[in-house]
């Protein structure tokens, strides 16, 4: 095995760059989470991810806390015009995009946070049995944190969050506002500790334009890049800009 090649358990994000700063692809099962400022994409990215998975017969599901989910699936058929097979994969079941009923659980937090939380989970692990998901998007942490708001509390809660993942299986990846968007200002909470894996979009400003670049911060049971490395959206999805390393 090439030194900078992970084993055949990794499943590729299919984006070049980003598979080959994971060196290969995220290790199966992980949980990952994709922390980034406003609009730098983390939405779009993960779901290209899952896209990419779903192309390759993978049954993946997308569940979306914040907004509808048939906003989400025009927002990114908008973005990627080049990806003309959501539909089908979606009729497939290759592809769901689900969160109605977490969502409304979530808003619904009645006397007790621990017991709402927990409907939160089922609804999880319902949307996961529905199609078999082995790979699943949750968008966004950050609303949990804002309903599910006791800091000594959110940890726990987090922590069964990523328990009840490992047992269902699924490789997980998990949207988280950063609340300092520049790589040197960029601190980590309680879910970069948690979860296996952190992927971090930062925007850093350069006289006067605004310069995306990524980073593997953390993948357990993983080697990978210590760089980082400017990313664009593009309307054929996400490029990564790697250089090669010595
Ligand atoms: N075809 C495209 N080409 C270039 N950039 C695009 C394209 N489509 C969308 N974008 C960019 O993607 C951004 C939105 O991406 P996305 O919704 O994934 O961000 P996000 O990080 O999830 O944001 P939020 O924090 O609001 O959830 C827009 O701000 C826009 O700059
Ligand atoms: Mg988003």
């Amino acid at each position: 095995m090439a030194e900078k090649e992970n084993a055949e358990d990794h499943i590729p994000t299919g984006i070049e760059g980003l598979d080959a700063l994971l060196y290969g692809g995220i290790p199966a099962g992980n949980q990952v989470v994709v922390s980034g400022g406003p609009g730098c994409g983390k939405t779009l990215m993960c779901f290209e991810i899952i896209y990419h998975m779903a192309k390759r017969g993978i049954p993946c599901a997308f569940i979306a806390f914040e907004e509808q989910e048939n906003v989400v699936v025009n927002n990114f058929k908008k973005a990627f015009p080049s990806f003309s097979d959501v539909d089908a994969l979606m009729e497939k079941n290759l592809l769901v995009v689900d969160g109605a009923d977490v969502s409304s659980k979530m808003h619904s937090s009645t006397e007790s946070e621990a017991y709402s939380f927990g409907s939160v989970i089922s609804s999880i692990e319902e949307v996961v049995r529905a199609n078999n998901a082995k790979c699943i998007v949750i968008d966004s942490l950050s609303l949990v944190k804002l309903v599910f708001s006791k800091p000594n509390l959110y940890r726990r809660y987090m922590l069964a969050l990523a328990l009840s993942l490992k047992k269902l299986g699924v490789t997980s990846l998990l949207t988280l506002e950063l609340e300092h968007t520049n790589r040197k200002e960029a601190s980590f909470g309680p879910e970069a500790f948690v979860f296996d894996g952190t992927l971090v979009m930062y925007q850093d400003l350069e006289e006067d334009k605004r310069i995306f670049s990524i980073e593997v911060v953390k993948m357990r049971g993983s080697n990978h890049s210590l760089s980082f490395a400017p990313y664009e959206i593009t309307n054929k999805g996400f490029r990564v800009f790697t250089i090669s390393e010595a």
